[in-house]
C-alpha cells in the first residue's frame, strides 16, 4: 500500500462539526461536574479524544488506557484484556469512555464492565463511529459520531496495519480479501 491514499469518506469538516456537536451535549450532559474523567482507548482513540477534550465546556482530565490487540479469532471478551490501566481512581467520578470505532462491540462491553465494578458516579460511552452490524452484539452507547457500513475504515486514529492513523479525514481502503 505503499504511496496509497485512501479515497475520502468522511471529509474533515465532518468530523470537525460533529466532534463539536458531541462535546456540545457531553458539557451540557455533564454540568455542574468539576473534574470530568474522560478514558480514551489505545491507540484508536487518541486524535479523536484530543480534539473532543479541547472542545468540552466543562473541566476535565483526561487517562487512557490500552488492550490487547484485536483478536479476530476468538469470540465475546475473550480476546480482550488489559494491558495498561488507568491510573486514576474511578471510584465516585463521572466518566466518558471515548473510543475511535465500535465493530462487533465486544471491546466497549469489555471495559464498561471492567469499569463499572469500580463503581463511578457515572460512566458514559462515546464513540466516533459505529459500524452497522448485528445490534444484539452492540455495547451501550451514549454519544455515536458517525453510523457507517461495515467498511475497513482508516484515518483520524484509525489504521490498517498500523498505517493512516495520521490522515486528518476518515478513509476506506479494502482489505486484501474483499478484493
Ligand atoms: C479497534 C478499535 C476498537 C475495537 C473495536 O481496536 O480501536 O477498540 O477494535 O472492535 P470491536 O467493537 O469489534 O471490539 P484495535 O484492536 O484495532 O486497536 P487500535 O485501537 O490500537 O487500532
Amino acid at each position: 500500500m505503499t504511496g496509497f491514499q485512501p479515497p475520502v469518506f468522511i471529509p474533515e469538516t465532518a468530523i470537525a462539526e460533529r466532534v463539536d456537536a458531541l462535546a456540545r451535549r457531553i458539557s451540557a450532559d455533564h454540568a455542574g461536574v468539576d473534574d470530568l474523567l474522560l478514558i480514551g482507548v489505545l491507540r484508536g482513540a487518541f486524535i479523536f479524544l484530543g480534539d473532543l477534550a479541547r472542545r468540552l465546556t466543562v473541566p476535565c482530565s483526561v487517562d487512557f488506557v490500552a488492550l490487547s490487540s484485536y483478536d479476530r479469532g476468538a469470540t465475546g471478551s475473550e480476546g480482550v484484556r488489559v494491558v495498561m490501566d488507568v491510573r486514576v481512581e474511578i471510584r465516585g467520578r463521572h466518566v466518558v469512555l471515548v473510543e475511535d470505532i465500535v465493530d462487533s462491540g465486544d471491546t466497549l462491553a469489555f471495559l464498561i464492565h471492567t469499569l463499572e465494578v469500580r463503581r463511578p458516579a457515572s460512566l458514559r460511552t462515546c464513540v466516533l463511529a459505529r459500524k452497522r452490524g448485528p445490534e444484539g452484539r452492540l455495547a451501550r452507547l451514549d454519544y455515536v459520531g458517525f453510523d457507517i457500513p461495515d467498511r475497513w475504515v482508516v484515518g483520524y486514529g484509525l489504521d490498517y496495519d498500523n498505517k493512516f492513523r495520521t490522515l486528518p479525514y476518515i478513509g476506506v481502503v479494502h482489505a486484501p480479501d474483499d478484493d
